[in-house]
């Protein structure tokens, strides 16, 4: 148990200065400054392909963050991934109240390219040794396209890595977690917007039936609320069968006339455009990076839809691991605190409504309140 412990260390690029390093100095001159500490770009040596693993922030700990292992058209699109990526798990870390960063490790598979079972081996071999560099500042966890058994194989190279299957000493898989996390935030949405926490009989549409997706339906269905279901993958419909849901294509499931939107796939799904077709009263969902740009925020605001960041409704699945591996709480006392997502985000709606700002805003301020703690005006009682 507690693999992913050790003290944090700061970070030390120089011992590191044989590999590929995109470092500060070496961006300086870039138009837009580099916020990240450390990114590491390296084709692996057994798979061939793009190893990506960027570290935002240590300033409140070790940084942590997912792997993500999927498809990429260019393997500059999976680096930009992981820069917005990486930079969200810090403001997820801070809000959630952990003494941890920002970090995330994005492998960027070619379209048309598929991994056998011994390419995936030799990626997220190739994945570990990166990690095993870095030595500590960061740690590693199951991601899109990744989960519990590859967690197991990239501790046959580093100790940095959350989630291996429990019988392999780890927490297991995060998403239950994720999704006890996303439920508390749907009770806190439809208490601030509704005026009663209540679930059943209102009526949600959730965009993706992945690990995370999939539990939020049947969570749903079981409480008798109504249910509109989507995914790219069409084989997926059988869920909304299994469950009595109305199964749309993901175009429509996105406009459909909902009290709350729940998107739970790949991020970026709001942007100007589909935020004119939106007909839901709010948005509380998993996914990571769902606004296509900051400035979206102000765009749902002004349409009168409140969305509830993304960064403070997906941490459940940090929230348990750490609380389990790193600070060895009982499962039932890590449970407890995934519940407290409800009341971050109720903070976090409040704060917006009082301060006239939008809810991204009042997350964001609370995430550099923590990590600027000379302006911290809140108590720091939860912030273990
Ligand atoms: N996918 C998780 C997230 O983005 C990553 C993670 C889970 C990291 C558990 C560490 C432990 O929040």
């Amino acid at each position: 148990m507690a693999r992913a412990t050790g003290s944090p260390r700061s970070p030390n690029a120089s011992r590191c200065s044989d590999r590929t390093i995109v470092n500060q100095q070496h961006l300086a001159n870039r138009a837009t400054p580099l916020d990240h500490e450390q990114v590491h770009i390296q084709r692996g040596p057994r798979s061939g392909l793009p190893v990506i693993v960027a570290v935002h922030s240590t300033t409140l700990g070790q940084a942590i963050g997912g792997c993500r292992l999927t498809t990429y058209s260019r393997w500059t699109d999976a680096l930009s991934d992981a820069l917005r990526l990486s930079a969200a798990m810090t403001d997820k870390c801070a809000v959630a109240g952990l003494p941890n960063g920002g970090g995330k490790t994005v492998v960027a598979i070619p379209p048309g390219h598929t991994l056998d079972p011994a390419a995936r081996r030799a990626v997220l071999l190739d994945v570990a040794d990166t990690i095993a560099v870095l030595d500590g500042i960061y740690a590693t966890g199951p991601d899109v396209g990744t989960g519990p058994q590859d967690m197991a194989v990239i501790d046959e190279r580093t100790q940095y890595v959350f989630c291996r299957p429990p019988e392999a000493g780890g927490s297991g898989d995060s998403s239950t977690h994720t999704a006890t996390g996303v439920v508390a935030a749907l009770h806190a949405v439809c208490e601030s917007v509704f005026g009663s926490p209540q679930l059943a009989g209102r009526r949600f549409a959730i965009l993706g039936l992945g690990r995370v997706g999939a539990r939020l339906a049947r969570h749903l269905a079981a409480t008798r609320a109504e249910l509109v279901v989507t995914d790219i993958d069409t084989s997926k419909r059988s869920v909304a069968d299994e469950l009595g849901a109305t199964w749309l294509p993901p175009d429509e499931a996105l406009a459909s006339d909902v009290d709350v939107l729940v998107p739970a796939a790949l991020g970026g799904v709001f942007t100007p455009d589909t935020v004119t077709r939106l007909r839901c009263a709010a948005i509380a969902g998993p996914a990571n990076n769902q606004l296509d740009a900051p400035a979206t925020a102000a765009l749902l605001h002004r349409r009168g839809i409140v969305w509830a960041p993304d960064v403070v409704v997906s941490a459940g699945g940090i929230i348990h691991a750490t609380a389990v591996e790193l600070h060895h709480e009982t499962s039932q006392q890590a449970a407890a605190r995934v519940l407290r997502i409800g009341d971050t985000l109720a903070r976090v709606l409040r704060d917006a409504a009082r301060a006239g700002v939008t809810p991204a805003a009042a997350a964001t301020n609370l995430a550099r309140q923590r990590l600027q703690p000379s302006t911290d005006t809140t108590s720091r009682e939860d912030c273990r």
